[in-house]
Parts: C-alpha cells; structure tokens; sequence
C-alpha cells in the first residue's frame, strides 16, 4: 500500500498562527502520512492513541531522550526503571497533595491578577501573558521544590529556553543550531543549580520535591546526576505547557464574551471548559517518538527502525471519528477524555496540579478582571508548545 506524502515545515510560523487546516489536510491524506521533512505523522486520534501506548516500539529515544536527558523518567521505555522514579512523586501530583496547595497557588494568582489591573488602570493596556499566564506555573513549582522565589526570573528563562530548543526546526543540527546551544547552556545552568539544591537537602530536609528524592529508597541507587535530571525534567515540564493552558484561558475568556457571562453566572461550569480549550485548542501538539528495533507495523504500515513518528496530538482533539462537530468549542458537549495530556505510560504526571492552577485562575479573573478586549491581534510563535505569546487587553466597558 503506498502512503500519502507531503511536505510540511511544522516549525514554520504558518503553522504556529493557524494549523486547523493543515492537520485536517494530513488526516485527510490517511491514518499516517510521510512528511518529506523526515518523519512520519498521524492526525488521527485513534493512531495516536496506539503510538503512546506501545511504548517499546515506539521509544522516546531521540527529541525526548536529548531534550530531558538520559535517566529522566520521562525517556524511560522500560516501564519498571519509569515507575521506581516517577512513583517518588505520584502522591505530591496527586489530587491529597494538590488540593494541599490551593491555597499558596490562590494567593500567588491575586497577587499577579493586583500587578495586572495596576498596570491596566496606569496604562490602559496590559499583556497577560508575561505578567499573569507566565510566572503562575513556576511560582508553584518553585514553592513545591521549596526554591526561594528570587529565582523564579531565572528558572522561566532557563525553562523557556529549553522549550525553544527543541521546537523551532528538525532534524535539529546538535553542532550549530542557536535556539539548541542555549538550551543546552541553560539545561547545564539548571541542573548545577539543582545539584546544589540536593546536596543542601541531603542535611535539611523538608518536606519539598527535592527533599522526597535525597531521602526515598532509591536514593542509594540513584546518583546524584540522575536526581538532577528527573529534578530538572519536573522542573521544566509544567512551565511552558501551563502558562500556555492559561493563556488559552485568558484568550477565551476576553473573546467570547457568551463564554465568559456563563461561566460567571455557574463556575461548576469550569473544570469542562478547561478541558474543551485543551481538545480545541491543544498546547503540546506533537508527541515524537523514535522506532524501536525491528521497526513497527502501524497504521496498515511498517515504519522502520530509527524512523522518526510524530503523534498530532492536538490534531487528535479535532478528530470528527472521534468528536462530533469537532471545530466548534461547546463547553456541554459530552465529556470525552482527550489527548493533551498524553496517554499511556508517560500521561502527564502534572495534569492535577494544572488543572487546579486553571480553574483558581479562572475563578479569580471572573471575580476581578472587568470585561476586556483585545487591544491587539493575539499572536502565537510556536506550533510544538502552542499558546498565545501576547495577550494585551484593554478595558472593554
Ligand atoms: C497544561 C499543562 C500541561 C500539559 C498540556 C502537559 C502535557 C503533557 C504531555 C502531552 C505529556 C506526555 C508526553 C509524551 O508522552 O511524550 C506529559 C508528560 C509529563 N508531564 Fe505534563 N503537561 C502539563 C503540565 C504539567 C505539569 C504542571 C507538570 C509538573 C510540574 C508536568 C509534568 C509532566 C511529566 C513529569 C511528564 C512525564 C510523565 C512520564 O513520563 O511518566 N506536566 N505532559
């Protein structure tokens, strides 16, 4: 059976602005389509679904083992060595210990919300996205590692850095590319600021997620450098992907002003319209995977070893097969799981703890943000980790 083709720059801005109708052209073509650029893509969910689930297949060597390093859980295919680790910090993730955190985050989110009508009431104008959307993720993470909070400018550029490094071209070229070579600077600066940050907790312990990892039983089978990267992976894991949720969040709210009155009027009405911004929206859209040994029959086709595959993951959530109307956001339509937060052996460790941050979110701008508009176009620069990059609203009453 011979396989559609075509040839598309997913790094490209055409991309970042307005991929609809380029993944419905690629699902269109077929369950997995050959992109001219080196990889094999699918935008069919139900595909998707099977590359995420037959992990020893499709492996997370390549993009995911170079961008988190070898020993983060995250690169894991064997689902023992996975588990030992990521079990650590399944309970700090979990729904007891996010909830224990609702009200640092809440606090924190008024704290950014007063900067963000401050400088709307001086200036008329104010851009969400750096002032609210992008420090509210890695304030909690930073509280959760027990990071002092003079660091929080310094780990969003790092993370940032470390997001464009892997999403702005492939193949990547390891020697030369700009974005690449300083997200290794910056994975290097992370990770000696985390080893300092374990050898101190080794002493002091608390009760952070540094300190569950110095003092767990696989301490003593785990060096120092390994609890590093599984650090530094959690680290960075929730920042971009988060800000950009609620950047979407913020997006929604001040464009569909239906969207917002209901949600005002029924705040029960939150926790699903979050999840629709995510199946319509999406935020990580391609999941990359690397063929195992022995190549893998997907799809009708067999892909050979070495083979790069993406999982069109936000594509996915636009799947007619799957949801009907697919292109409408309707936030009563019947509860469906999607896609954005993975599925399978590596589904987000972090869902819980983003969802919470979210909804408070939500709950906050609806108690305190007046109306607003957009005082410019909302743009976007990335397709890989999609959200809005400026968010400038002004008053809209
Ligand atoms: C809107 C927010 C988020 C989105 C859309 C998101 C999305 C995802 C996706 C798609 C995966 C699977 C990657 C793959 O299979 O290759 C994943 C895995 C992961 N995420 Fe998230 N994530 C979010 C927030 C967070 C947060 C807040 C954290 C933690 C602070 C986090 C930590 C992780 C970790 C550790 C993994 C790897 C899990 C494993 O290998 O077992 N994420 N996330």
């Amino acid at each position: 059976m011979s396989v559609p083709s075509v040839d598309i720059n997913l790094y490209g801005p055409e991309m970042a602005a307005d991929p609809w109708p380029v993944v419905r052209h690629i699902r269109e073509l077929g369950p997995l389509v050959w992109n001219e650029r080196g990889q094999w893509i699918t935008a069919h969910d139900r595909v998707c679904r099977q590359i995420m689930s037959r992990h020893e297949e499709a492996t997370m060597k390549g993009v995911m083992t170079s961008t988190f390093g070898e020993g983060a859980f995250i690169t894991m295919d064997d689902k023992q060595s996975h588990n030992a680790l990521r079990n650590v910090w399944v309970h700090a993730f979990g729904k007891n210990g996010v909830d224990g955190l609702i009200p640092f985050t809440r606090q924190m989110i008024e704290g950014r919300l007063d900067a963000a009508l401050a400088m709307l009431d001086a200036d008329g104008t104010v851009d969400m996205q750096p002032v609210f959307c992008r420090p509210i993720p890695a304030y909690v993470i930073a509280h959760m590692m027990g990071v002092g909070e003079e660091m929080i400018p310094t780990i969003v550029e790092w993370s940032d850095n470390m997001a464009t490094g892997t999403t702005s071209g492939h193949p990547i070229d390891y020697e030369n590319d700009f974005y690449w070579l300083r997200a290794e600077k910056s994975r290097a600066d992370l990770a000696d600021f985390l080893l300092e940050q374990v050898q101190y907790r080794r002493d002091n312990p608390g009760e952070d997620l540094i300190s569950r990892i110095v003092h767990s039983e696989i301490a003593a089978t785990t060096p120092d450098w390994q609890m590093v990267v599984n650090l530094r992976q959690l680290l960075f894991a929730g920042n971009e992907t988060t800000s950009n949720w609620l950047g979407h969040l913020v997006h929604i709210l001040g464009s569909r002003p239906d969207v917002r009155a209901e949600l005002a009027a029924d705040r029960s009405l939150i926790p699903q319209a979050l999840e629709e911004m995510l199946r319509w929206l999406g935020i990580v859209q391609a999941v990359p995977r690397m063929v195992g040994e022995g190549g893998m029959d997907v799809a009708g086709t067999h892909v050979p070893e070495g083979a790069h595959i993406m999982a069109l993951i936000g594509a996915a959530g636009r799947d007619p097969e799957r949801y009907a109307d697919p292109d409408t956001f309707d936030i009563h339509r019947e509860a469906k799981p999607h896609l954005g937060f993975g599925f399978g052996m590596h589904t987000c460790l972090g869902a819980i703890l983003a969802r919470m941050e979210t909804a408070q979110a939500a709950n906050a701008l609806l108690d305190r943000m007046p109306p607003y508009r957009f005082a410019e176009p909302v743009t976007y620069d990335s397709f890989m980790l999609r959200g809005p990059s400026r968010l400038v609203i002004e008053r809209a009453d």
